[in-house]
């Protein structure tokens, strides 16, 4: 049985879905890995890792595909590269389910049984196969570094001879995997830190560690967690309410690092432009909901921009700015999905369509789209994702990073920065 490895080419991506670790545990199973030259080296595992550890390295992505029973991969394959998938094999990846319909569909028809590692259960015994949790994890790591790097003060108070500086105040919206990191990590730095999030559950971790949890805490706040422990969308009262309370806490605020999601919908908007409006000079704001719409409406995809004197972060694919060790835990993820599937005596893929994660991650086999929770969305899916390069706005600056999508306008101030408006904005690092 082979399984097959491709570089990513979805741009900005530099994560890989093998180790050499992983590539090492499934050549002690019995199974040959074919890894396309160079697929690693963004992610600093360069072909002779992979060698070492057991895999054949092969010249092109067409050669990896070709006769590999199993395709791991980080994205989800381009409609470049489905035609190259072989009929009856298996593909594990991100597929984004919810968004691309039409991609699930040509699998399908290649032919394939493809897994959507979104769609995994958040079950005890999926936990190490858990790829939002790793990859959520340092990305609400790498966000508050980003914070940091695009901050121009410090985060600790440091008292010195020559005066003091005050520790920086932060806020985390949406206290999930993400946002707790965030929260620790912002600890760590110095910064004075409060958190915010609709589920309950949510504010004993945030005090746990050691941050203070702003809601308002009413009646519908108490139901507010559906039995999955994910958000569930609040009323309009209660949006307003919060948004209220919200908008005094952020006035004080020097970094905002906003999280919040609701599976399968657009971001909700938690810090609006008069917000923003309200906030210092200086002050950062990491939209870490970018693709899904984003919780701020003035951040942009892939651009960080200034506006009203606050920049405004919005790097895309988070994880992919860490890419060493969010390819090392991805890849333990998908060694840890697959593993289940071996079968360890005739070396070949063998499903159990019973198990609870089988069911609920695959989204196509024998030809058709099988995804009960795909197939129930209307086909006309809610536009959740912002446009990639939106136009100009007066008095904003705006530096693409390098996970923005390809070719992104880069944008000028239409006129002379205004007062607090717009003025250099943070460069890539
Ligand atoms: P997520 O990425 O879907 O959302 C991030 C956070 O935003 C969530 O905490 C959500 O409650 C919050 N949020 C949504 N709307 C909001 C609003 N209007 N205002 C403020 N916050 C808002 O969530 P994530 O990180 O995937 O975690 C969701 C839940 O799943 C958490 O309870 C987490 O602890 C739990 N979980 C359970 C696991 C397991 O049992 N295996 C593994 C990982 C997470």
């Amino acid at each position: 049985m082979k399984i097959g490895i491709v570089k990513e080419r979805h741009p900005g991506e530099r994560r890989v879905a093998v180790s050499a670790d992983t590539v090492k545990r499934f050549v002690q199973m019995g199974l040959e890995v074919h890894v396309e030259a160079g697929a690693g080296v963004s992610a600093a595992v360069i072909d002779a890792a992979y060698q070492t550890a057991g895999a054949t390295i092969v010249a092109t992505a067409r050669e990896a595909l070709a006769d590999a029973d199993v395709v791991l991969k980080v994205r989800k394959p381009s409609m470049e590269e489905i035609p190259l998938l072989k009929k009856g094999s298996v593909l594990v990846a991100l597929l984004e389910p919810y968004r691309d319909r039409a991609l699930l569909e040509a699998v399908a028809a290649q032919g394939v049984t493809a897994f959507a590692l979104e769609m995994v259960p958040r079950i005890t015994r999926a936990q190490s196969m858990d790829v939002l949790s790793s990859q959520s994890n340092l990305a609400g790591y790498r966000a508050v570094l980003d914070a940091a790097a695009e901050f121009g003060r410090a985060f600790p108070m440091m008292m010195t001879a020559a005066g003091t500086v005050p520790p920086a105040r932060c806020l985390v919206m949406g206290a999930g995997v993400a946002g707790l990191q965030a929260i620790a990590t912002a600890k760590r730095l110095g910064a004075i830190v409060s958190a915010t999030d609709v589920r309950p559950a949510a504010k004993e971790q945030v005090e746990s560690l050691g941050g203070t949890f702003v809601a308002v805490e009413d009646e519908e706040f108490k139901q507010a967690e559906t039995s999955g422990g994910y958000a569930k969308e609040m009323s309009d009262a209660y949006k307003k309410k919060q948004a209220e309370l919200i908008a005094e806490t952020i006035k004080r605020q020097d970094i905002v690092i906003t999280t919040a999601l609701i599976p399968g919908r657009p971001a909700p908007v938690l810090v609006t432009e008069e917000m923003v409006k309200t906030m210092k000079p200086g002050s950062v704001i990491i939209d870490l909901a970018v693709e899904q719409g984003g919780n701020c409406p003035l951040s942009e995809p892939g651009q960080v921009i200034e506006k009203y004197g606050v920049k405004i972060v919005g790097h895309t694919n988070m994880p992919s700015r860490i890419a060493v060790d969010a390819s090392a835990l991805y890849a333990k993820n998908l060694l840890n999905f697959l593993t289940p599937m071996i079968d360890k005596d005739t070396k070949s893929v063998k499903i159990d369509t019973g198990d609870e994660i089988i069911k609920a991650s695959m989204v196509s086999t024998d030809g058709k789209v099988v995804s009960e929770a795909v197939l129930k969305l209307p086909l006309e899916q809610p536009a959740a994702a912002k446009p990639a390069a939106p136009k100009a706005a007066t008095g904003t600056t705006a530096t693409p990073t390098a996970d923005a999508p390809k070719a992104p306008a880069k944008r000028k101030p239409a006129s002379k920065p205004k007062a607090g408006g717009a003025g250099s904005a943070g460069t890539e690092s």
